[in-house]
């Protein structure tokens, strides 16, 4: 598949079937982003995946648990590892994007669903699961076997149009 197309095709599921993910799957959706990229190849990241579905309620929103979710992959940044430009600035939350962006794509690629979570209680989260303070839960990604879906075409509308978010120095027509 093109991965344009595999883009397309990923969406949030907010919905899974009850069923147990295959291990070697969850291992194939975690090689995605133990490969990704990070400022100075730092790899700023911890992952913790839960499939105990009490402890995933306590550091989930309510409908994780509602819709069916078998497994949770908590990505946590390393504030200690993260590379920190010249002004200060950290990049965890940069290279933690694009080590769950990986994992959504791969999860899409062999039929699996995920939705980002960013709107959820991370003291909470880091305080059930005992983190230590350089670690911070920066998403998690509900996955599983999706019982909803969304089409590939909707791109064409629910997105802005290139004109919208590109800017060309110099204006470039054709
Ligand atoms: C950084 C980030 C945080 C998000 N947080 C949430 C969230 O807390 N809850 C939720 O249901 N969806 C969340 N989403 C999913 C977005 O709502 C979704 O990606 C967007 O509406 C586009 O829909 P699509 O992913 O199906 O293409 C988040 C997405 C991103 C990239």
């Amino acid at each position: 598949m093109q991965v344009l197309e595999l883009m397309k095709q990923r969406c949030s599921v907010r919905q899974y079937q009850d069923r147990r993910i295959e291990r070697d799957k969850l291992l194939y959706v975690l090689e995605a982003a133990r490969v990704a990229p990070s400022a100075c190849n730092n790899q700023p990241w911890r992952l913790i995946v839960i499939e105990d579905q009490a402890l995933l309620a306590k550091i989930a929103p309510a409908w994780v648990s509602a819709a069916h979710t078998p497994a949770v992959i908590v990505a946590c940044g390393d504030h200690q590892q993260a590379w920190k430009r010249a002004d200060g600035k950290d990049h965890c939350d940069i290279d933690i994007a694009i080590a769950v962006d990986h994992m959504t794509l791969a999860a899409a690629e062999i039929g699996l669903g995920t939705c980002w979570i960013c709107a959820f209680d991370a003291k909470r989260c880091a305080q059930v699961l005992n983190l230590p303070e350089r670690l911070e839960p920066v998403a998690l990604l509900p996955i599983g076997y999706p019982a909803d879906g969304k089409s590939p075409d909707r791109h064409a509308t629910d997105r802005k149009p290139l004109e919208q978010i590109v800017t060309w120095m110099p204006a470039r027509t054709e």
